[in-house]
């Protein structure tokens, strides 16, 4: 296999960085290079070096971008690609009037497939190597979401939603057909490749107690899985909830009480959340996940980072597109969004901790940081190519920036797809390859 030396400033993360001096936490090389090989980091440091050593390798010059791993996206639903922009409505009544009629669509395979393509093409043109996604309740949708991203190489955790209430005709299943379909999906898609299998129920509104039995019960007979479901959203989704379990002490309780908390248990939102239901989620080592454009969109409400991160028992937090809730694909419009609403809240978020965020942080939320998150030698070379001149806006406010922290803050602040000039998964360049 040819080996490809990646040449261009370099930035790869160790720490959480703690402010912008924080200059232990990165690993940055002005004229840096990564030797990649067998879809694996072979290499890094200094290009000159590096080159000395690296015998036939093919050199790709990517200067003066930015070479970082590929973006990770925590949360976001695959069958909602002609959901995103939907006018005018909050949580529950976005769900009824424009998510489920859209996500019935995928009984059809054909449909899962051409979307599913579609999706992959989407993330990679973003920027973005791996996804926690939601597909529909139809093992036909997981099917063709497991089949793309395998011929990508790309690692995906992914699973079908287990939904059997308060969902239309053609949206629902039961509680042994969501048992049986999830244990076959997992037995098919599991391990192959970079696949990741993550048990889904969809929310407590959408699954009757049989059915979040059901999920407890993969959950203790597949310890090593992801869960994910949504968590304390909004206001009437909290006060449906504690209608449909009235003896829970609050939502949080509902997960706890079927065994669905632990580290890689990821609840999307977590908005509103008591002292108590924080405590729980942080003693269990269960991730939240901020998702900004989607939590202002439908006016969900403020994810308070600087409570949860900055409390007695800190929350493990990661960070996701949600679309269609969310309004964009990027995770530089996301982390955008989150200095907003930090900001709201008094706070501000500095711009190597957002890249950290999006990078090794949500590898280590979704506990893939062997894996991917950072440019270590040995994993996975998913890598995300960046130019802070990809626009006329951009060029231009770049000939005011002087240090890496401005360029990256400028790079959230204003870049998008179009920032993104390549993308390497597993190794492969992915971008150029697009049609
Ligand atoms: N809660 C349950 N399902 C969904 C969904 O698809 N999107 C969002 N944002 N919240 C949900
Ligand atoms: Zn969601």
């Amino acid at each position: 296999m040819t080996k490809l030396l990646l040449r261009g400033r370099i930035l790869s993360f160790r720490t959480r960085p703690e402010s912008l001096d924080d200059r232990a936490s990165y690993v940055y090389e002005e004229d840096g290079g990564v030797l990649i090989e067998d879809g694996k980091v072979a290499a890094l440091g200094d290009f000159t070096a590096l080159a000395r050593d690296a015998g036939d390798a093919k050199v790709i010059d990517h200067r003066p971008n930015l070479i970082l791993p590929g973006f990770i996206d925590a949360h976001v639903h695959v069958p909602q690609m002609q959901v995103i922009a939907s006018y005018g409505a909050e949580l529950l009544d976005w769900l009824n009037t424009y998510t489920f009629p859209e996500e019935t669509k995928f009984s059809d395979a054909q449909h899962a497939r051409r979307i599913a393509r579609m999706f992959c093409d989407d993330m990679v043109r973003h920027g973005t190597t791996t996804v926690a996604a939601y597909c529909s309740v139809h093992r036909q949708s997981a099917d063709a979401f497991f089949e793309e991203a395998l011929s990508r190489d790309m690692l995906v955790i992914a699973g079908k939603v287990m939904m059997d209430r308060n969902a239309p005709d053609g949206l629902r299943d039961s509680p042994q057909s969501g048992y049986d379909d999830t244990k076959a999906l997992i037995a098919d898609w599991h391990g192959k490749g970079r696949l990741h299998y993550a048990i889904t129920p969809r929310f407590a509104i959408t699954s009757t107690p049989e059915q979040m039995e059901m999920a407890g019960a993969l959950m203790r007979e597949h310890p090593d899985l992801h869960m994910q479901t949504h968590l304390s959203e909004n206001h009437a989704e909290i006060a449906f909830t504690q209608e449909l379990y009235p003896w829970s002490k609050d939502y949080t309780d509902i997960y706890d009480h079927y065994g669905l908390l632990g580290p890689k248990a990821l609840f999307g939102h977590s908005i509103h959340l008591s002292e108590r239901e924080a405590d729980v989620l942080s003693d269990s080592g269960s991730v939240v996940v901020f998702c900004p454009t989607s939590n202002l969109f439908l006016g969900s409400g403020l994810f308070d980072w600087q409570r949860y991160s900055k409390r007695a028992k800190p929350l493990r937090i990661a960070a996701a597109s949600d679309v269609g809730g969310g309004t964009n694909y990027s995770m530089l419009r996301t982390m955008d969004e989150g200095y907003k609403v930090i900001a709201l809240q008094g706070e501000k978020i500095n711009p190597f901790a957002s890249f950290w965020q999006i990078t090794l942080g949500n590898a280590k939320a979704l506990s893939v940081d062997d894996r991917i998150g950072t440019l270590d030698v040995g994993t996975d070379a998913d890598i995300t190519v960046l130019d802070a001149r990809a626009t006329p806006t951009m060029a231009l406010r770049m000939e005011t920036v002087t240090t890496l922290a401005e360029e990256l803050f400028l790079l959230q602040t204003l870049g998008d797809d179009r920032a993104i000039r390549e993308v390497y998964v597993a190794g492969k360049p992915a971008k150029t390859t697009l049609n």
